[in-house]
């Protein structure tokens, strides 16, 4: 196995997609909407709105596809990857079909922009597999088609899985018509489109603050005052309810080359040894299998460990070789299993609570915040609305699950973390130090100097822990990760951890 140290984390769709080039904000302006956030709901949304002739500013931290987007699957379903079923348990069966039906159009949208802008991202229609890989694992999909079927998803049953992937415990459940793509390529051929249209695109253009009152965002060099703000920042920057109610997760990704040809198209989605997911990808002239799954809460686990069970397991159930691409990602669990989306008590445009589902519900945000802003009806948009925050009655299994993760979120941050003395502290790595008492976050770079920097998350003071894989400081309680100096690197924190200046005796 390759040594974890420093790894390079690039996700097999942003190894492999053309860049594009677009400015960084160094000026002060003035629009109609201004998006934060150039993911599949950002970049989504910027191109509705220049199709509709709408003045449009879309602002991106670092580049296109950065986030979730360009370090996801790329798998289009109109299903749920933690099973329809959960809805339908829990808000009945039409809310299920609701949930279905905005998911389909969704899907539909997507490949009818594929067609009519020529992109090329591999997008194939294809089937979704669900299937258990162990006798404990049946009951889920059991239940999952019969929620399958209730929610008006047109599923069967089969006997045998396509080879090489190893048979089934019981029936697999098989849904037609899904469909696959290239993220990164997508994304950056809408981004390409919709600035053709007229929408300014910058990069490298990190919102700092953002003004609610005033309606402005500011980036370091620059500043957007605006009618409208969107956040498609995956979870909303600052404070929003939505933060308390949502879980945090991590999940890891792998793809390997493969002769091209040697696995079938298809979601392969695995459930009884941990959830795995697994699909061929062809990009060029080059064959990938990839494969997620090791899901853990955000800031809580071994990320080393993850990662090399997730390997273990790839080459276990798929034959997998050496993995040429490693990366992580996040996803945002909802209190009640459905997204927020739409404007929230800060009068802001927000779109998150996606979990792992996010490239349908990003293209259906973008449908619902620009009807929204037009002052069109949107028929899905009032069961998705951002500013609910009752579960319903019923998701006794999501509410549980969810109370669970805060009781031993609220453990966990408030336990301090064991230190060590800091001429313990390793090259390349980051770990807790007390230093006169002061408990810092400190790295040692590879040529031996240390930064220093505040363990105290600066989004609602919880304490951040090191992430080995991926050299960050990531915090438990609403998913904000930072680079060893301190910069914000994702979640819904906008300042830096404070800098302590450190010198070794
Ligand atoms: C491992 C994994 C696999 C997944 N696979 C699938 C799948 O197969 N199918 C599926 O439907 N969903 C999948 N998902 C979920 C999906 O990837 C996400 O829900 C979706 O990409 C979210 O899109 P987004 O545009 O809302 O957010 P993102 O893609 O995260 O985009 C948000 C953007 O905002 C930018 N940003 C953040 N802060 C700032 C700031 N301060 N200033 C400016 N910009 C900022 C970020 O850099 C980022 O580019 C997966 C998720 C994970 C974790
Ligand atoms: S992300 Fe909210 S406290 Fe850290």
């Amino acid at each position: 196995m390759t040594s974890m140290t420093n790894m390079n984390t690039t996700s097999v769709w942003r190894g492999t997609a053309p860049e594009e080039d677009f400015p960084a904000l160094h000026e002060n302006c003035t629009t109609d909407i201004v998006i934060v956030g150039g993911g599949m709901t950002g970049i989504s949304l910027a191109l509705n709105l220049a199709e509709q002739g709408r003045p449009v500013i879309l602002l991106e931290a670092r580049d296109i596809g950065f986030g979730a987007t360009g370090n996801s699957t790329g798998n289009l379903y109109e299903t749920l990857s933690r099973g329809i079923h959960r809805i339908v348990d829990s808000w009945g069966k039409d809310v299920a079909r609701s949930v279905a039906a905005a998911r389909r159009q969704a899907l539909d949208q997507i490949e009818h922009r594929v067609q009519a802008l020529g992109i090329e991202c591999g997008f194939r229609r294809c089937r979704l597999y669900r299937y258990a890989a162990t006798e404990n694992a049946r009951a889920f999909v059991e239940n999952e088609y019969e929620g399958s079927v209730d929610a008006g998803l047109s599923v069967h049953l089969v006997e045998t899985l396509p080879a090489p992937l190893l048979q089934p415990s019981g029936a697999a459940m098989v849904l037609d018509g899904q469909a696959q793509f290239h993220p990164q390529a997508y994304v950056r051929a809408l981004a390409r489109r919709a600035a053709d249209l007229g929408c300014r695109i910058f990069k490298n253009s990190q919102i700092l603050e953002v003004d609610t009152d005033r309606r402005v965002v500011r980036t370091a060099s620059g500043k957007v005052a605006a009618r409208e703000i969107v956040l498609a920042t995956h979870s909303p920057k600052g404070f929003h309810a939505v933060q308390a109610e949502m879980v945090v997760n991590r999940e890891y990704g792998l793809a390997a080359r493969i002769p091209r040809g040697s696995f079938p198209p298809g979601i392969f989605w695995e459930t009884g040894t941990g959830r795995l997911s697994v699909r061929n990808a062809d990009t060029g002239e080059e064959s990938f299998l990839v494969c997620v799954g090791e899901e853990h809460k955000t800031g809580q686990q071994d990320t080393h460990a993850s990662i090399e069970r997730l390997e273990s397991a790839a080459q276990a159930r798929f034959g997998m070789r050496e993995a040429v691409f490693r990366w992580s990602a996040q996803n945002y669990s909802p209190a009640d299993g459905l997204p927020y989306i739409g404007r929230d008590a800060s009068g802001c445009f927000i779109a998150t609570g996606f979990e792992t589902d996010g490239l349908i519900y990003g293209a259906v945000a973008s449908s619902i915040i620009s009807d929204q802003i037009a002052g069109r009806d949107n028929l899905f948009a009032p069961l998705v609305r951002a500013s609910r925050f009752s579960p319903v009655k019923g998701a006794r299994g999501l509410a549980e699950e969810t109370a669970v993760t805060l009781k031993s979120l609220v453990k966990d941050y408030v336990t301090d973390r064991e230190s060590i003395p800091l001429s313990q502290l390793p090259l390349r790595k980051g770990a807790i130090v007390e230093v006169e008492n002061e408990l810092l976050a400190a790295y040692r770079n590879p040529d031996g100097t240390v930064i220093a920097v505040s363990p105290v998350c600066t989004h609602m003071k919880c304490k951040v822990h090191w992430n080995d894989m991926e050299s960050s400081w990531d915090c438990p309680c609403h998913g904000s990760r930072f680079a060893p100096d301190g910069t914000v690197i994702e979640g819904p924190a906008t300042e830096a951890l404070q800098q302590k200046p450190l010198v070794e005796t």
